[in-house]
């Protein structure tokens, strides 16, 4: 890689930033708009640094002579588990700024997250992806397979409230 990087694990001072990357990141996924990610700082703080932390983020930085590291890109993860193969570690987000594209950062941080997976005994590094876009280039690059056959099925507030109504 040309520019000189380090990845670093966020506290709860990086919320502010992370939040306007979240945001940042959502047209890249959704075409929701951005009121969309109703997320807020305080949620972040309390999930990621009370007293049942639910992720780890993490921040990608260009180091530069004389400045401070700036922001490029970020990752957020946490641990699951599957009753076939045990531990997996994984991958909410990936988002690199468009800026900064193309020059060997998400690969970076992939392989950085590969290294934490396998410390943990992780059987996996998984994430959702969304087909017919950019980062399935990516995905594919880095060796990524894709379990087709599997859909994500969900039920929100309002689906869980009327299984609870129901006889
Ligand atoms: C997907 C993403 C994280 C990739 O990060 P990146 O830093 O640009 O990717 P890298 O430079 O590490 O690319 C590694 C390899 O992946 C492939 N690749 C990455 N982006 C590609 C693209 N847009 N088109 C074709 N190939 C691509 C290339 O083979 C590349 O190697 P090369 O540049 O030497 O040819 C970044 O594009 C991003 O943040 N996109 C928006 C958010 C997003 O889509 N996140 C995934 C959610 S589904």
């Amino acid at each position: 890689m040309a520019e000189n990087v380090r990845i670093r694990e966020t506290t709860a001072e990086d919320m502010p930033t992370l939040r306007s990357l979240i945001e940042a990141f959502l047209p890249f996924v959704s075409n929701a708009p951005g009121d969309a990610v109703t997320i807020t700082v305080e949620d972040l703080v309390r999930d990621g640094f009370g007293d049942k932390p639910c992720f780890t983020c993490l921040f990608l930085e260009v180091l530069e002579d004389g400045k401070p590291p700036q922001v490029a890109g970020y990752t957020l993860y946490y641990f699951a588990y599957s009753t076939w193969s045990g531990r997996v570690l994984f991958m909410e987000d990936i988002f690199v700024l468009p800026e900064h594209h193309r020059k060997g950062f998400g690969k970076f941080i992939l392989k950085h997250l590969a290294k934490i997976a396998l410390d943990n005994k992780c059987e996996r590094l998984s994430w959702q992806g969304i087909k017919e876009r950019d980062c399935t280039h990516f995905y594919n690059a880095v060796g990524a397979g894709c379990n087709s056959a599997w859909s994500n099925f969900k039920l929100d507030v309002q689906g869980m409230a009327s299984l609870l109504e129901e006889p």
